[in-house]
Parts: structure tokens; C-alpha cells; sequence
């Protein structure tokens, strides 16, 4: 076999065998093949797409160049293509847990704008994220939540297929995308998963259309493997919450725990509902008022607790930074809109985010929205706080246009 055979295939819009994905994928795991060959092959896909037959192949190629994980009964996960503000997994699992459905989940961190629930972890002192697959059989047991960072030997081929694509303009191919999120839920043991695709401005997907089309894929997938998948899809126009910033984000989940009704109760409750049902076999309303109930009765934040501290975490070591920056309004009006990605990208200048790939995050500092879309305001209102540890940092009013103000 020849790679440049594969590659112009592949240009010429034909279907690859599943001995073909192998040859090029597996040799570029084994550093047989080099960047540049994947990367031609990577476009290629981008650009002609694959069938559904070829992104299963992948998949199953994914899945067995690693791990896999075999929990002793059904345990459930939930992914998410990324999202500005989006702490739901902080909120479901101890939603599930307080109800005894298991969760295993390994997250990924922030890339670009969207953040990452590993990060989000990290600023939780203490909290573990490096679990052996032990320790996941072992908390499911004892907590019924496990939710680590990707170990090196599960799906390998996806850590560095993925690390390819974030610089080659080839992360928006939805089967690069399903072979992706599908082998990495397989290889983890999951038997039932929602899969959350955000859609819009601040996300991956852009379009609704796309957002269709990849939610079909992935059930259909799901069916391939005896998985049980379920999509919503989330707009990421606006922020979901109203923390943009790791320990920021977290402190709001915990709110949203204790009771606080915030934008983020309604897609948590969703997201929850859908995996109850499916893992009880109910219909989604009735998924609803367990998962409400445990989130009113205090159930879901005692799971929490547990959870956090079965994993090391100690919730009052959480930090944010003390110097504070304020947002006011310059005018009279209405807030029309506020920016999912102008907060991401205010956030990443913060320091919140990775500016490249070995930069350090600064847990502590973020974006706090005062002010919801509809609010009326007046001239000189507080519309944000702006949490950093550099009170000199060069904000440009490009930075700073987070609200539309009619
Ligand atoms: N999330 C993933 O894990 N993979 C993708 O390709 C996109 C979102």
C-alpha cells in the first residue's frame, strides 16, 4: 500500500477501505507517515468528506488504537463540541449521582475560545484529574461520578489526529468530528450518552444545518456500537452562563447547585432529563422532575461535594482574583446581544485561556456578566466585572464590545 495512492483517492472523492484508513492512520500514530502527508490526507477529507461507512471504519480504527473500558453495569457520559461559559457537566453528574446513575467521563481542556472541564477542574486545589483506570472503577463505586483528562492510552490516535487538525483548518469536518467524539465515548465504557452540540458564533459549528447533520451521525453511530446516543442542540451565540473564567465558572455551577436559577439551570436540566430518561427508560419529562427535584432538595449538591472530595478537591481553596475592573455601559438602551466570542476572546487575554500551546492558565481570572440580554441600562451601569491579576493590562474597546446596546 502507498500513502500518496490514499491521498489522491481520497482527492479524487473515492471510498477508502478500511485496510486504507488504517495504513495512512496507523502509520501516522507510528510516525511511519509524517505531518505533512496526514495533513493532505486530513484536507482532502475536509474537503470530499467521508461516507458513513468509511467514518465507522475510522472509528473502530480510533477506538482500537488504545484502552478500553469495561465498567461492571451501564454507566452514562455527555460530551459537549465546546462552549463559552458552559460548566453543565459540573451540574448533571451530581444530578445523576444524587439519582445513582453512574457517570464516567474523561474531558478534554480549552481549545481556542472554548473552555475545557479539565481546566475548569484544575482550579479546584487539590482535585485529581490524572486517574488510573482503577481509580475510575473504584469512584464510580464509591460516588457513582468519575471525570478525569484523557490518559495517553486511550484512543492515542485521536490525541494527535486532533492536535493536526487544530492547526490545519480541518477541525469543522463533521466525520473527523463523529470518529472523534464516538471513539473517545466507546473506549471509555459508555452505554448511554447525550451529546450537546453547541451551535453558532462562539462554537465549533456554526450552522444549524451542520448541527443536524452531525447530531444524525452520531446516533447513528451510537447504533453501530449498542451505544444508547441522544443530541441536544444548544445555541453559542451568548455565553451560557454568566462566568467566563475557570474558578469563576465553577463558583456559578456551585450556585446553580445551591439553587440559583441562572441560564444555565435550564440546558443543565435538559442535558440532565435526556440521560435520566434514557438510562430509566422514560420519557424525558419525567427525567425533568427527578432531575429538578434532586437539584431543589440539596441531593445534587451533596453528590457534589462527594464527588470533589473523593477526587482531592477542596471547594474552599477555590481563588479569584481580588483585583477587580469594572464594565459600564456608555449609554442608555437595551442589551440586544451579548457575545459568546467576544467574551471567550477577552477571556483568553485574561489569561483564563491557552494563548498557545504551552501557556499557563490563570485560574482565577475571567469575565462576570452583570447584565442579562433584554435588561434595560442606563449610562455608566456596571454591565461586567473584569477579574485579573494585571490592573495595568491594555484592554481596546474591541476587547471591551461584549454587549450590543440599541
Ligand atoms: N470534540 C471532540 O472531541 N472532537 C472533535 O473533533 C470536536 C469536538
Amino acid at each position: 500500500m502507498n500513502i500518496l495512492d490514499i491521498i489522491n483517492k481520497k482527492r479524487l472523492n473515492k471510498e477508502l477501505t478500511y485496510e486504507e484508513l488504517s495504513y495512512a492512520f496507523n502509520g501516522y500514530l507510528n510516525k511511519d507517515i509524517p505531518d505533512y502527508q496526514m495533513s493532505a490526507l486530513l484536507m482532502a477529507i475536509t474537503i470530499n468528506g467521508l461516507s458513513f461507512y468509511e467514518t465507522y471504519n475510522l472509528t473502530k480504527i480510533f477506538v482500537e488504537s488504545g484502552e478500553t473500558y469495561h465498567f461492571d453495569e451501564k454507566v452514562c457520559d455527555k460530551h459537549s463540541t465546546g462552549g463559552i461559559g458552559d460548566t453543565v457537566t459540573f451540574i448533571i453528574a451530581p444530578i445523576l449521582a444524587a439519582l445513582d446513575i453512574p457517570i464516567a467521563k474523561m474531558s478534554g481542556r480549552g481549545l481556542g475560545i472554548t473552555g475545557g472541564t479539565i481546566d475548569k477542574l484544575e482550579s479546584i486545589p487539590g482535585y485529581n484529574i490524572n486517574l488510573t483506570k482503577e481509580e475510575y472503577y473504584k469512584n464510580i463505586k464509591e460516588c457513582r461520578i468519575a471525570i478525569g483528562a484523557q490518559t495517553d492510552n486511550l484512543v492515542p490516535l485521536d490525541k494527535v489526529i486532533y492536535a493536526l487538525r487544530d492547526v490545519t483548518g480541518t477541525t469543522e469536518s463533521i466525520p473527523l468530528i463523529v470518529s472523534s467524539i464516538m471513539s473517545k465515548k466507546i473506549a471509555c465504557g459508555a452505554s448511554f450518552i447525550v451529546i450537546d452540540i453547541k451551535c453558532g458564533e462562539g462554537a465549533l459549528i456554526k450552522t444549524e444545518e451542520d448541527a443536524k447533520v452531525l447530531s444524525e451521525w452520531l446516533i447513528k453511530m451510537g447504533r453501530k456500537f449498542n451505544v444508547n446516543v441522544k443530541t441536544l442542540i444548544t445555541p453559542m451565540d451568548e455565553p451560557l452562563s454568566n462566568s467566563i473564567g475557570n474558578a469563576l465558572e465553577v463558583l456559578e455551577a456551585i450556585e446553580v447547585l445551591k439553587g440559583k436559577e441562572t441560564k444555565l439551570t435550564k440546558v443543565s436540566l435538559d442535558v440532565a432529563a435526556t440521560l435520566i430518561a434514557s438510562y430509566k427508560g422514560l420519557l424525558p419529562e419525567s427525567g425533568y422532575i427527578l432531575a429538578k427535584e434532586v437539584l431543589k432538595n440539596g441531593k445534587a449538591y451533596e453528590a457534589f461535594e462527594k464527588w470533589i472530595s473523593t477526587q482531592g478537591g477542596d471547594l474552599s481553596k477555590i481563588k479569584v482574583s481580588d483585583k477587580v475592573l469594572t464594565l459600564r455601559s456608555a449609554k442608555d438602551g437595551q442589551i440586544t446581544h451579548i457575545s459568546a466570542l467576544a467574551c471567550g476572546k477577552l477571556s483568553i487575554k485574561l489569561g483564563a485561556g491557552r494563548q498557545t500551546k504551552d501557556s499557563k492558565i490563570d485560574y482565577s481570572v475571567g469575565v462576570k456578566l452583570l447584565k442579562n440580554k433584554g435588561d434595560r441600562v442606563k449610562k455608566g451601569d456596571v454591565l461586567a466585572e473584569i477579574y485579573t491579576n494585571d490592573v495595568n493590562i491594555d484592554l481596546s474597546a474591541e476587547d471591551l464590545n461584549l454587549f450590543t446596546i440599541i
